[in-house]
């Protein structure tokens, strides 16, 4: 039987975050297979609790500047969301440069695995 669904399997880094677990809502009832690459720093396990007991859902708690763990992740997904990033909480010039050179760090080690 065929579905008009399309199927593929998504890395979503982040996907424990605002953005993120809706993405993964959104991607699960489209068909696909989801991956949530997220360390939990400032995103929330219960932000996809809904979403734990389906078979296609993946949560892996660890850091996207892990290069093995995002090596093996990129290989085995269709599509990357990169989302990780650490929120700008706060309008402090230290606070600032820190969350900018994480956001950078996450997105180098994203982009060069992908
Ligand atoms: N929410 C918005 O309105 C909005 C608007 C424009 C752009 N964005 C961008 O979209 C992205 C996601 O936004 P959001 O609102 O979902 O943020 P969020 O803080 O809710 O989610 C970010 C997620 O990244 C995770 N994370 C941080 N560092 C990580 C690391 N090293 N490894 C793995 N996971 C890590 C956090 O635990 C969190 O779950 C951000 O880049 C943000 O700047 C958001």
């Amino acid at each position: 039987m065929s579905t008009d669904k399309p199927t593929g399997s998504a890395l979503i880094t982040g996907g424990a975050g605002f953005i993120g677990s809706h993405l993964s809502e959104l991607l699960l009832d489209a068909g696909w297979e989801v991956f949530v690459l997220d360390d939990l720093s400032t995103g929330s396990e219960r932000n996809v609790a809904h979403l734990r007991e389906r078979r296609d859902f993946h949560l892996i708690v660890d850091s996207v500047l892990k290069n093995s763990v995002v090596n093996e992740l990129v290989h085995r997904c269709d599509v990357v969301f990169h989302l990780a990033a650490r929120r700008a909480a706060g309008r402090m010039r230290s606070r600032r440069r820190s969350t900018s050179s994480s956001r950078s760090r996450t997105t180098r080690s994203a982009g060069s695995t992908a």
